[in-house]
């Protein structure tokens, strides 16, 4: 298991991309294969866009196995707690988390970053991992810069 990835590089990776000249789209996908290709504890990498007037997430470009949880309302599991507390939500264990929507019973951890606009969450990074406990404080800084790098194309 090839622990502590190089966030600096990857950060650099996600900046190429985003400045690529393809459909906003095609580069959210590109990102969430450069991460899932490249840390091994990102098994289901993806993005939700927020609906503000309704309240919802919306399920947009990710990596992974198929989700039921195309549209999320705020406030419900682990992604609508993170649009409703504008803030980063990290579950090291599902398994204690009494707010949660499971995608796969392969999934023990997850952390959703909210994408700012000013103060509204225009959208979410969504990271699932089949470990326990795999998130450190380097994920989660690595994880809001990147929210800011994407925000322009979101
Ligand atoms: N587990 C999420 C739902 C989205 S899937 O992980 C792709 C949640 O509790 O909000």
């Amino acid at each position: 298991m090839s622990r502590k990835p190089d966030f600096e590089q990857l950060y650099a990776a996600a900046r190429d991309i985003v400045s690529e000249d393809h459909r906003a789209d095609v580069r959210l996908k590109k990102i969430c294969k450069l991460l899932s290709n490249t840390i091994d504890y990102y098994d289901w990498v993806g993005f939700y866009l927020s609906e503000a007037e309704r309240r919802e997430l919306v399920l947009g470009p990710y990596v992974g196995s198929p989700t039921d949880h195309i549209r999320i309302p705020y406030g419900k599991g682990v992604c609508g707690q993170a649009a409703d507390s504008k803030a980063t939500v990290v579950v090291q264990d599902v398994r204690e988390e009494r707010n949660y929507l499971s995608c796969s019973i392969h999934v023990r951890a997850e952390i959703v970053v909210p994408i700012m606009r000013k103060d509204q969450v225009i959208g979410e990074i969504d990271i699932d991992s089949h470990e326990s406990s795999p998130f450190t404080v380097d994920d989660e800084r690595f994880l809001f810069s990147l929210a800011a790098l994407v925000e322009p194309i979101i």
